[in-house]
């Protein structure tokens, strides 16, 4: 799987997120490299990130190196499934991965207690230890390698550690096809007495993804 490096402002625009989003106790689960968790951490926020790949940090600057390659030949598969009109240009996209990378790996470095090993759908948290799980391109993204049983398990597993859950994208990656149990998973969570609302974003990359999922227990 692509381990990329989004940051905190992509972030900020996937998940609609305000200050006040980010006043309570955080969670960015599949984080990768991502920036958003040193770039709030550095602001003062209770953030902490949980993904597999930091069971091996030393290999981890390569593994998002050659990510960020296969990334690129993703979009330039598929350019006519992309809008360019959030970031602007490529050079502008890749200058956000870089430099979330630098950040990441600075923070990694001096604040190794943030980043901690986990896959869903078993984190290593306590029931109710975040207010806010974020999930940015793992649910759904992965629809053809991940199927409906995991989706399911993994966000009951992201709303046993988080009161709120938010999903971003709701489309599967390269030409973002629709994910086709996705209103079946919907109408189980709301069966179950969950919350559910998808709710439009200011973000838009592969053309027509500007919705995230919002679940509350
Ligand atoms: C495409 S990257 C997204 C990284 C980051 N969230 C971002 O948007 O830049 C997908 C991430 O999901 C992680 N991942 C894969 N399987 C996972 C699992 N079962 N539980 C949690 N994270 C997982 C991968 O290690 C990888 O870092």
């Amino acid at each position: 799987m692509i381990v990329s490096s989004r940051s905190e402002q992509e972030y900020r625009a996937f998940f609609a997120l305000g200050d006040d989003d980010l006043a309570g106790r955080v969670l960015d689960c599949s984080a990768g490299a991502s920036g958003f968790t040193a770039a709030v951490g550095a602001a003062g926020g209770d953030v902490t990130a949980v993904d597999p790949v930091y069971a091996d940090p030393q290999a981890l600057r390569d593994t998002v190196e050659r990510s960020a390659a296969a990334g690129a030949a993703l979009v330039d598969a598929h350019d006519d499934r992309f809008t360019w009109s959030w970031y602007g240009s490529p050079q502008r996209h890749r200058a956000l991965r870089d430099a979330a990378l630098a950040t990441f790996l600075e923070d990694l470095a001096a604040r190794p207690e943030r980043y901690v090993v986990g896959s869903l759908p078993d984190l290593p948290f306590p029931d109710g230890a975040f207010d806010l799980a974020l999930c940015s391109h793992l649910l759904f993204t992965w629809a053809d390698v991940l199927d409906a049983p995991w989706h399911h398990a993994a966000l009951t597993e992201l709303l046993r550690v988080a009161h709120e859950v938010r999903v971003f994208p709701l489309v599967q990656r390269g030409a973002g096809e629709p994910v086709g149990f996705l209103p079946a998973l919907l109408d189980t969570l709301r069966d179950e007495g969950r919350c559910v609302q998808v709710v439009p974003v200011p973000y838009e990359f592969q053309v027509g993804a500007d919705r995230m999922l919002v679940v509350r227990r």
